[in-house]
């Protein structure tokens, strides 16, 4: 990635966060550092989505306020799971789930929660690239560990999707939608997505990261990198601040997985299916090796494989590679009712 924000990056957001309006000399004599610098830092900020206002004679200021992570507040909602977490914030880092996973090998503890202002490097499915904006976006990622083996958590990227969706809509987005696997939709836009990754033996035990990604405010830059259709909870009316969407998203997560952890995905299957975006509808599914499927969603199975009834029967899809479109008439049915 072109930018790399350093500490003195996140001294300026500070400053002009605290500050509202600052000249670039007030900004290098309060940093006590050069004009060149406050310039580059300011450049640094702007490639990572921040939008900054100019005004001759008066200097630079945020054109939005930010919302700082605070794990005080973020606390204030986990409730009796308070104990269970333990929440780190750092300003930036390149993947939080590339570093949980490395503290996983190094003996970090369940429960342990990474968050991150901006990553530098964020991952997506497939080997994609997740793009976030600084301060517009929850980007995170919790550790869990499993007395089962790896096979175990086939369905758990499906169960943290449901958590997702009743954190949601406790927040009041009532139209919050799953596409399978792991896509969090509002009116068929992307609002979400999560990268579950997993280690362990067969017979266990395994541990899990699962790393969340939500978009909050997407400013233009970050929006013109996306490549697909997607929304933020500013725009689904959401009012609670990061902190508070945050807090709320981290409980029913606990809640979805304690549930797993004792049950496994087969008693939330009802739940997801309820909330899949495709239930019933015709749908292209496309294999790693450039095929395609065309069938009928008919639901997921206890470890949430997709079923899709197709023409010579049932087949069963693994998340792995594989992804998911409407097909052609559905797609058509859909642009028409959203005219
Ligand atoms: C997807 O929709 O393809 C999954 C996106 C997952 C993004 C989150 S952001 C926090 C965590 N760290 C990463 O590098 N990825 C996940």
């Amino acid at each position: 990635m072109a930018y790399a924000p350093t500490p003195l990056t996140f001294r300026a957001l500070h400053l002009l966060s605290a500050e509202g309006f600052c000249s670039g000399e007030q900004l290098a004599r309060t940093l006590d550092v050069s004009r060149t610098s406050v310039w580059r830092a300011l450049k640094d900020l702007e490639a990572a989505g921040v939008t900054l206002l100019r005004k001759r004679g008066r200097g630079y200021r945020l054109a939005t306020a930010i919302d700082w992570l605070d794990p005080t507040q973020v606390s204030r909602h986990l409730g009796t799971y308070r104990d269970v977490y333990e929440l780190r914030m750092v300003d930036v880092v390149e993947s939080t789930n590339t570093t949980l996973l490395e503290q996983a090998v190094y003996g970090a503890a369940a429960g342990l929660i990474l968050v991150a202002e901006l990553q530098t490097r964020g991952r997506g499915r497939r080997g994609r690239a997740w793009y976030a904006g600084l301060g517009g976006a929850l980007t995170f990622s919790v550790l869990w560990r499993f007395e089962q083996g790896a096979g175990f958590l086939a369905g758990l990227g499906l169960a943290v999707g449901v958590g997702l969706v009743r954190a949601l809509r406790s927040l009041g987005v009532e139209d919050a939608t799953l596409k399978w696997p792991n896509d969090l939709l509002i009116r068929h836009q992307k609002l979400a997505g999560t990268l579950v990754e997993i280690q362990g033996d067969v017979l266990g035990p395994s541990l899990a990261v699962v790393g969340v990604g939500i978009n909050f405010r997407l400013d233009a830059s970050t929006r013109e990198r996306v490549d697909q259709a997607a929304t933020d909870l500013v725009s689904a009316g959401v009012r609670h601040d990061r902190n508070g969407v945050l807090g709320r998203v981290l409980w029913h997560l606990a809640e979805v997985v304690n549930a797993f952890q004792d049950h496994g995905f087969g008693p939330l299957r009802g739940e997801w299916e309820s909330y899949h975006v495709y239930a019933g509808r015709a749908v292209t599914v496309r294999l790693p090796d450039g095929g395609r499927e065309e069938g009928t969603v008919a639901g997921v199975d206890d470890s949430g494989a997709l079923l899709l009834q197709t023409r010579s029967g049932l087949r069963r899809f693994h998340s792995g590679e594989v992804s998911l479109r409407a097909s052609g008439i559905d797609r058509r049915r859909r642009s028409a009712s959203s005219l």
